[in-house]
């Protein structure tokens, strides 16, 4: 039980999430497999939200919607408040989802044939959407160095070529669990300026920092140039566990770059739907005291992981500062293929290859903490037989 402002908030107790559909859940049927896998949270939303929801249903109308004008005025107010960073609401782009977003700027910016760099390991679908509009993608590898993800500047710059048009960005990092530095991301943008490559922000889980000294700097706060160069895309749907609901948003201050990016939608991305956008409303405007007390159950479930993972034979991470996923460097393990040997121990983690990080995985800890603890005892168990 965590006391939020005036509350409890429960995330102890498990909710039954299979055979409800779940991607998560229903992955591994009636198998005997803990799934923290897929990043969506095994919490409840929270009870503001599904009130919303339930009177939204009980009007009973559900035509195409527009997105409230309240809505943008209060992403508007949210994003001076929290980051000081001042939009307009004209600068919105309404989207089903992040991955659409990602999709629309390798759609909008270039030409088929150009560069798009991005920094690995990361999020999958930074690596095939360029490729569905005959893009390249350029990989530049982050390195681990001092127990810290960081960028390698000057090789991300060398491989930069007269064809880079974008540079997409995932800040807070999936899966490395980084918040970058606003010291880091000036580098980044000066290299994007003197290159003049177009930033596509991938902003989504900055509503779950767990470092209390690291505050979210969006990257189009940073100066006129940059933010004219920089579309951000985020959205209440991780840090408010609502995936499903398919909302999401671009903010696009640069008018050019606002017309491309709508033109390219044109015609394939279809309208939020009326649900996503009240469950946004609520989350980003009557939710503070429940998104306090997750971030304490995260932190918490952070320090579960952290200290059982460095208690494992062979296994190592780098502390996660945000977002509720580890990812954990199994290459001294020596596993020839590391998801499939803890999904035999039962545990269902996410294979690195798929984020470009072969010899790692990624575990999702946004769950209760009994789940938790059990899977990392079942992970601690299958390694000690197999070293034994
Ligand atoms: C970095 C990042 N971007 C986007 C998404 C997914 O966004 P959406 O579900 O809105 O398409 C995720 C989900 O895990 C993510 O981690």
């Amino acid at each position: 039980m965590i006391i939020g402002k005036n509350k409890l908030f429960d995330f102890d107790t498990p909710v039954e999430r299979r055979a409800t559909a779940s991607l998560k859940w229903d992955k591994y049927g009636n198998r005997d497999i803990i799934p923290l896998w897929v990043a969506d949270m095994d919490f409840r939303s929270p009870p503001a939200v599904i009130r919303a929801l339930q009177q939204r249903v009980a009007y009973g109308v559900f035509g195409y919607t527009l997105a409230p004008q309240e809505l943008n005025d209060v992403v508007v107010a949210m994003l001076k408040n929290l980051y000081g960073w001042e939009i307009e609401a004209e600068w919105l782009v309404w989207l089903p989802g992040l991955v659409t977003g990602l999709n629309v700027v390798c759609r909008a910016v270039g030409e088929e044939g150009d560069d798009v760099l991005t920094a690995v390991p990361v999020y999958p679908p930074f690596l095939t959407a360029p490729k569905h509009f005959r893009r390249h993608l350029i990989k530049v590898p982050l390195e681990e160095k001092n127990n810290r993800w960081q960028f390698d500047f000057d090789r991300l710059e060398r491989s930069i070529t007269a064809k880079t048009r974008v540079f997409i960005l995932c800040n807070p990092h999936n899966p490395v669990g980084r918040v970058y530095t606003r010291d880091e991301l000036e580098t980044l943008a000066a290299i994007c300026k003197k290159h003049d490559i177009v930033i596509c922000s991938d902003e989504i889980h900055c509503g779950l920092i767990l470092d209390r000294d690291k505050p979210h700097v969006p990257m189009a706060s940073l100066d006129p140039d940059t933010a004219a160069r920089t579309i951000t895309l985020m959205a209440a749907s991780k840090t408010f566990n609502l995936p499903g609901l398919g909302c999401a948003f671009a903010v696009i201050g640069e008018k050019n770059l606002r017309r491309r990016f709508k033109e390219a939608m044109a015609g394939i991305v279809p309208m939020v739907n009326a649900l996503g956008y009240t469950a946004a409303r609520t989350a980003f405007e009557d939710c503070d005291d429940w998104h306090a007390a997750l971030l304490e159950y995260l932190r918490g479930n952070r320090e579960i992981v952290q200290a059982a993972v460095h208690e494992m034979p062979h296994l190592s991470m780098a502390p996660v500062e945000a977002t509720y996923l580890a990812w954990i460097d199994m290459r001294a393990a020596g596993l020839k293929n590391p998801a499939a040997f803890f999904e035999d121990a039962g545990v269902g983690l996410q294979d690195g290859i798929e984020f470009d990080g072969p010899g790692f995985a990624r575990l999702n800890f946004g769950c209760s903490r009994g789940l938790l603890e059990k899977a990392l005892q079942r992970m601690a168990v299958a390694l000690e037989d197999h070293f034994k």
